[in-house]
């Protein structure tokens, strides 16, 4: 073949912004704004193909874990997948949130593979890209559901067990997707393929902005957990039902949201949200009969995260009872505080020499696989500084910067 018409040793490299121009129309939220694409939804199916047909066309081995993970491997001569280099991320998304979240370090690790095959024909090492299900928790209620399942910190009982909002269990919608109910939890071999993974993601706070830095290698990620409130009252007409003779759930939940408030306000590093509010039955001129609320707590510290909860657990007692209600607290899930491991952000600071040290509020799927094996975290300047909201942002030289900085750190962890 003449010099002119011979193939390039190499497929070209994508970028991160191409690729994510590439789902931009995917699961738009028209009432929020943002993005919607909960897990199996048919936005989050769609991404999953185009996840599949982004590495098939770069040559890598597609298959989905039984836990509902897609793992799109660049295998090593002989195909031994043991001491694997993983990164990956997620692709769902909150209610109305930005694109970034999860796709940005899903799209760069794609790059990463790109930008690695102009450097070498066979890796030195298995890697793999990954996609996990449910990061958000936002359609089951457990945040890092596919993460959790892999590494048994869930029992599969209670994830077949989860509800979405429309009543479906996991164990059903899992089923509908083609995943048998009966094999989610611990996967033991591929946990133990597993050498080390490095998850790239936009950055949620305002960290590398006030540092004026496009980079960040993670140390920690906060303690955080989800709880369910629910306080019943007496559901009654709004026209006929005296002030004085009511138990009104609402006026409850709200009292108790502003103490929530109050009570994170006084602890140092304290956050505490209420995003999520259901009224039972959910009526304009109906008094509800209960209101679930869901109670989002976050410190370094997990005794104070569990002395958090039990403070705001017994002040909703106080109030629910000046208001004729009662009220019950369920966990539906907690993360401890975990530190990224020491070795590997050794590695990845050798690696990307320039790159800041900082902590982060968001949970992560890396936080959920840290007690099993090395795991760390690359961050990428958000410009807005605000994420889960539509108003989430990163530049395009940022995104393609994370992309190489993700190329940079998998090739030393290579050598
Ligand atoms: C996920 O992004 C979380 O921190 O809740
Ligand atoms: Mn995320
Ligand atoms: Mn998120």
């Amino acid at each position: 073949m003449a010099a002119d018409t011979a193939p390039p040793a190499h497929a070209p490299v994508a970028t991160v912004t191409g690729l994510l121009s590439g789902i931009a129309g995917t699961g738009t939220d028209k009432i929020r704004g943002g993005y919607t694409r909960p897990v199996y939804s048919t936005a989050e199916l769609d991404l999953r193909s185009w996840f599949i047909e982004q590495a098939e066309k770069r040559g890598l081995a597609v298959d989905t874990d039984r836990n509902g993970a897609i793992w799109a491997w660049w295998d090593v001569p002989g195909g031994d997948r043991s001491n694997s280099l993983v990164t990956g991320s997620h692709l769902d998304s909150v209610p109305g949130g930005g694109p970034f979240d999860g796709p940005l370090g899903v799209a760069s690790a794609l790059v990463a593979v790109d930008i690695l095959k102009t450097r070498m024909t066979t890796p030195t090492r298995p890697l793999a890209v990954v996609v996990f299900p449910e990061e958000e928790g936002s359609r089951f209620g457990v945040a890092c559901l596919g993460s959790r399942l892999m590494t048994g910190a869930i029992d599969p009982d209670k994830a077949r067990n989860l509800q979405d909002p429309d009543g479906s269990t996991f164990a059903d919608v899992a089923r509908a997707n083609g995943l048998d109910p009966r094999f989610l939890g611990r996967d033991h071999k591929l946990l133990g393929q597993i050498g080390a993974f490095v998850e790239l993601h936009v950055e949620q706070g305002r960290g590398l902005i006030d540092l004026d830095q496009p980079i960040a290698i993670a140390s920690s990620i906060l303690g955080h957990g989800r709880w369910r409130l629910s306080i019943d009252g007496q559901g009654n007409h709004a026209g006929t039902t005296l002030m004085a003779d009511r138990r009104d759930p609402m006026v409850s939940a709200a009292r108790t949201v502003v103490a929530i408030r109050d009570i994170a306000r006084k602890q140092d590093h304290a956050r505490a949200t209420v995003g999520r509010l259901q009224p039972v039955p959910g009526g304009t001129n109906v008094i509800a009969s209960r209101v679930d609320f869901w109670l989002d707590v976050r410190h370094p510290d997990d005794a104070v995260t569990a002395a958090l909860v039990q403070g705001i657990h017994g002040q909703a007692r106080i109030i629910a009872a000046e208001e004729g209600c009662s009220v019950e607290l369920r966990e539906e899930s907690l993360s401890p505080t975990v530190h990224f491991d020491p070795g590997l952000q050794k590695e990845l600071q050798l690696a990307l020499p320039r790159a800041p040290v900082l902590d982060t509020g968001a949970g992560h799927d890396a936080g959920v696989l840290a007690p099993y094996l090395p795991t760390a975290m690359v961050f990428v300047r958000n410009p807005s500084g605000v994420s889960h909201s539509p108003e989430e942002h990163v530049m395009d030289e940022d995104a393609e910067t994370g992309a190489r900085t993700l190329a940079d750190a998998l090739h030393r962890l290579m050598a």
